[in-house]
């Protein structure tokens, strides 16, 4: 279903209906960079809510995030953020589909950094206690999907507070945020929690809260 998205300039004709872009600038990520720009570029956009779903608290985004570098080194990426705890406990999970392109996901706390590299078909379980960020590594565009629910604020603050994340992906290898202690970045494959792990960690949730009731693959 997800393949039947028409992209345009901006806007996007999706199962839905026409959604726009929320665009975000390089300038706007100025806090979570080795070196702020001003720069206006347009790093990546997101079309919130694309899919009709059989819950009203899941909603499913697309991103769209172009290749290049940005003006601090390092490739193009999202902002980054991570999610707080739902009432059971535990933090909000999402789960990421790359729909085209490849890239690397950067999943890390405090003293943990992942790096998970994808590619089109590739699903990625994000816990939410960890910091996620798409980074395109490759060399078109990359688009993903995502799965979470709409009964949750993003926690951007945690980054913007650091100064950006644990490390920064830069053309020329890894830079180190020393606001972290992380020590060691490990690569993994896709799916670095198991479907099974998800399931489980929704299992915690109030059935009333029940947003994982579609089909997560597209
Ligand atoms: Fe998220």
């Amino acid at each position: 279903m997800l393949r039947d998205v028409l992209l345009g300039d901006g806007v996007a004709l999706t199962p839905a209906g026409i959604r726009f872009a929320n665009p975000r600038t390089v300038k706007e990520m100025k806090d979570v960079m080795l070196k702020p720009s001003e720069s206006s570029e347009v790093v990546y956009e997101v079309f919130r809510d694309v899919l009709p779903t059989h819950s009203n608290a899941l909603r499913v985004d697309l991103t769209v995030l172009r290749p290049g570098l940005l003006p601090d080194g390092e490739y193009a990426r999202t902002h980054g953020h991570k999610h707080p705890e739902g009432p059971w406990g535990r933090p909000w999970p999402e789960l990421y589909c790359v729909l085209s392109g490849n890239g690397t996901f950067l999943l890390h706390d405090d003293e943990r950094a992942y790096l998970v590299e994808v590619k089109e078909g590739d699903v990625v379980g994000v816990p939410g206690e960890m910091v996620h960020i798409l980074v395109n590594t490759g060399d078109k565009e990359m688009i993903t999907c995502n799965y979470v629910s709409k009964l949750f604020k993003s926690d951007y603050e945690y980054l913007k507070k650091r100064g950006g994340p644990a490390i920064f992906i830069t053309k020329e290898g890894i830079v180190y945020n020393k606001n972290y202690n992380v020590k060691e970045v490990r690569t993994c494959s896709p799916l670095p929690l198991s479907v099974d792990e998800l399931v489980l960690s929704y299992s915690f949730k109030p059935p009333e809260e029940e947003w994982l009731v579609c089909e997560p693959y597209i």
